[in-house]
Order: structure tokens, then sequence, then C-alpha cells
């Protein structure tokens, strides 16, 4: 019986619109958009009704990567987080993203996600109305506010949400950033806040984080995430973790993460990349990874059950497609 609480106490908006039970929920056959649904017809939806039912005796399929999580060592899911934060039975977390403007391009992003990739497939992302998207969301519970994006720091919509929070109390922010930029002109109004979590984006160390997140320049990336650390010494109600997206390209250099973590005395947030699939651990060649294996990176590897070549040869073939796009190769950032 494994009942999650954020079927009770949590609301999630996707980047395209659509409510979710919570990011994590991995089924998407049937969707449910703001413009059409209110939240409250959304929750009355056999949709809904069916994930509660099938967590009262079981596991819904959608909510299986927390059950992965749940059966690695070490390791909390969004499910155990869910339930010893939230309870009751109003909404108390909010989760959006509703808009994909983004200043690059990471290899396992997409255009949902970044502006910069839309414009490189040449897709069209139809934008939210924010405001709308606000007004419909009664905060008067609400204990923390998740806000992801695209790049929180350069939608117009981050001023829209800030002005926003900056009227209610007791509210924590957490924002997820890919630390291009520190957004400056925020700071004052950040300060006024109840609470700020703030989670750096790191996917490896020097050129390695460069090379998942195109379009980061290193040396630039850790001149912002020190203005980071000074404003979160300076400013005690704001906290700064990692948060790593652990797949194939990086599973190596996670012993480099923890340690750059633990340096700056920061909790590190490893979660294992939900899409494509061939960027997975499984997806990697079995000589590679008892290769690359070791104690800081084997609590990922020991979730692989099974290794799959047809998936292994697209985690070949995606790779070099991007390498020959972004001009680098994948060989010069393994040695
Ligand atoms: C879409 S990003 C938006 C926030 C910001 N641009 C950033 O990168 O931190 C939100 C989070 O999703 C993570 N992410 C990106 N692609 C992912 C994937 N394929 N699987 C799981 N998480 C992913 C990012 O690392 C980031 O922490
Ligand atoms: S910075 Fe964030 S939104 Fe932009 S491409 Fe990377 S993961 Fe996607």
């Amino acid at each position: 019986m494994p009942q999650c609480n954020a079927l009770k106490n949590h609301l999630c908006i996707s980047v395209d619109g659509n409510f979710l039970p919570c990011c994590r929920y991995s089924k998407h056959d049937q969707k449910f958009h703001v413009n059409d649904y209110t939240f409250n017809e959304y929750r009355n939806t056999d949709f809904y009704n069916n994930i509660i039912s099938n967590m009262e005796d079981g596991w819904d399929e959608g909510c299986l990567k927390c059950k992965k999580e749940e059966d690695m060592d070490n390791k909390s899911s969004m499910r155990e987080r869910m339930n010893k934060d939230f309870n009751g039975e109003h909404i108390q977390f909010v989760e959006f993203s509703v808009s994909n403007q983004c200043n690059i391009t990471c290899r396992m992003c997409g255009p949902k996600f970044s502006s910069k990739w839309a414009e490189l497939q040449k897709v069209e992302i139809p934008k939210q109305d924010f405001n709308k998207v606000i007004d419909s969301i009664d905060f008067s519970h609400v204990k923390r506010v998740k806000y992801l994006g695209g790049e929180p720091f350069i939608t117009k919509e981050f001023k829209m949400l800030v002005d926003k929070l900056s009227t209610l109390k007791g509210i924590v922010l957490q924002v997820n950033t890919n630390c291009t930029l520190f957004p400056s002109k925020y700071i004052e109004k950040l300060k006024k806040l109840d609470w700020l979590s703030i989670a750096l984006s790191i996917d490896g160390i020097g050129k390695v984080d460069e090379y998942v997140r195109q379009g980061t320049v290193w040396d630039t990336k850790l001149k912002v995430i020190n203005q980071w650390a000074d404003f979160e010494k300076s400013h005690k109600r704001c906290k700064i973790f990692i948060h790593t997206v652990v797949q194939a390209h990086n599973i190596h250099d996670m012993k480099n993460v923890k340690a750059f973590a633990e340096k700056h005395n920061w909790f590190w947030s490893p979660a294992i990349i939900a899409w494509p699939q061939e960027f997975q651990l499984h997806a990697l060649d079995k000589d590679y990874v008892d290769q690359i294996k070791d104690e800081d990176n084997a609590v990922f590897l020991n979730t692989i059950s099974s290794y799959s070549e047809d998936l292994n040869k697209k985690f070949k073939s995606t790779t070099e497609r991007l390498d020959k796009l972004f001009g680098t190769k994948w060989e010069d950032i393994v040695k």
C-alpha cells in the first residue's frame, strides 16, 4: 500500500500547460490542459481517481520511478519526501513551468523545455497564459512553490511569479537554474520571500558539464555558482543544493560532482534521467560500465537489471549525431 500525499496536496502543471499528478509521473496517454479543465475538474476525472485507487493496493504504472528509487539503497523517492512534508486535504505544494524560454541546449533536454532546442529543431511550442494559471490556483494553504522552465531567470513569467509570492506569507520558493547567469535584477525581491531554495543544475564538473549542458561555459558557471554561495552566506533564508541528472554521458563523473557538493557543504540531489531511453544507464555497454564503476556511481549502476543491445546502438548513433551537431567528441570527456 504505497499511498502518496502528492495525490492530495500537490498541484503540478507541465511546461506544455497540462495538469500532472506530479513531475515524475510517467504515463502521458491522456492530457488535461489548463485551458480545458479547472484543477477541480481534473481531480474528479476517472484518470485521477484510478491513480488513487491503484495506489491503495499496489503501484500505479505511472508512479514506478518512485518505486525504483525506493528499491535502491541510500535513495529517497519523491513519494517519501511528499509524505514527509505534506498532509491534510489542501494543496500545499505547487509546481509549474509555463515557459520553455532557455539559452542553452542540454543533450538530454528538448524543445518542450528549451526554446533553443525548439529553434534548432524548428518546432513551435505554444505559449501559456501565466496570469490565467496563477489566478486559477488557490494559494491559501500553499507552503512550497517550485518553478522550473525553461531557464527561470530569463523567462518574463518569473517576475509575475515573484510579484505574486511577495503578497503571500510562509512560502518556500524553489527554483532550478542552469547557472548561466546570476539574477541580479531579481535579488532584492527574492530576499523579501520567506524562504528560497535554489537548485543548481550541475551535470558534471568542467568539460563534462559543458558536454552535457551544451552552451555552458564552465568558468562563467563557476563564477555564478560562487555568487550563489556568497548570497547564501549573506542571506540566511536561502538554501542552495546541487541537482544532477544522472545519465550515460556523465555517470563516470559522479565522484567529482559529489566532491564538489561536499566542498561547498551543499546537499547533493542526483536523479536518474527520465528520458530519452538511449541516455539511460542500461543503454551503456557492459564492459564500459565495469570499467568506470566506482564507490560513488555504483549506487546508480547497480540499478541496471539488464543491458539492451538495441538501446546501446541508439545511444551510439544519437551521441554521434549530437557530437556532429555540436562539434564535440564523447571520447574526449570520458578520458
Ligand atoms: C527542464 S529544467 C528547467 C530549469 C533549468 N533550466 C535547469 O536546467 O536547471 C528542470 C530540471 O530538469 C532536469 N532535466 C533536464 N532534462 C532532463 C531529463 N531528460 N530527465 C530528467 N531531468 C531532466 C534539469 O537538469 C533541471 O534540473
Ligand atoms: S538549461 Fe534546463 S531547460 Fe535549458 S536545456 Fe538545459 S535542462 Fe533544458
